[in-house]
């Protein structure tokens, strides 16, 4: 199965970013992501046998999940790969530190997964236009409490994005 390690946005913060993918595609047009599958994405993992799977579980139960504020001030857009994402000025540097534990505990697994460094981004468009300028947008307080190993489904209508499995902080007050 198609495995990856993502982010995953509550409610509020699917609606915001919701939000900023229908003004960016005001400006940019292209293909806007499902609203329930917007995510960010820590390791893509690719295809994994059903027999591994519960091994990559157990290593992923070796990172502690972490309570950590991100906000999401900066709409970005990449030439080569024609996407439109939110990004953060500033990354936390907890999240480059979890970013860093999970893939880790993945190589001492023995758990391949694309190792192109980790750029923290939630993909909003594909296919998009190169905008002359960016629109003004609202900043997104993401407070985040732990990760998710999500499953690409795909179906006639495209890809859809399952959570698996959830880790979450067990200090974090909700
Ligand atoms: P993207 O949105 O920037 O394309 C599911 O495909 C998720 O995994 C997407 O968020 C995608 O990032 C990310 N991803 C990272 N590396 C990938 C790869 N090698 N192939 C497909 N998706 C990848």
């Amino acid at each position: 199965m198609r495995l990856f390690f993502a982010l995953w946005p509550d409610e509020g913060v699917r609606a915001r970013l919701a939000h900023w993918s229908r003004e960016l595609h005001a400006v940019c047009g292209g293909r806007p992501m499902r609203a329930e599958n917007l995510h960010l994405t820590v390791a893509f993992l690719g295809n994994v046998e059903n027999a591994r799977v519960a091994e990559v579980e157990r290593a992923a139960g070796e990172v502690a999940p972490r309570v950590v504020s991100l906000v999401l001030d900066q709409p970005g857009y990449w030439k080569q790969n024609r996407i439109a994402w939110a990004g953060a000025s500033t990354v936390p540097a907890g999240i480059e530190a979890f970013a860093a534990e999970l893939r880790s505990a993945l190589e001492r697994s023995r758990i391949s997964f694309d190792t192109k460094g980790f750029v923290s981004h939630v993909t909003l468009l594909r296919d998009a236009r190169e905008p002359r300028a960016m629109p003004a947008l609202d900043p997104i307080e993401w407070r985040l409490d732990g990760f998710a190993l999500v499953q690409s489904v795909t179906l006639p209508r495209g890809s859809r994005y399952e959570v698996r499995k959830f880790w979450r902080n067990l200090n974090a007050n909700r």
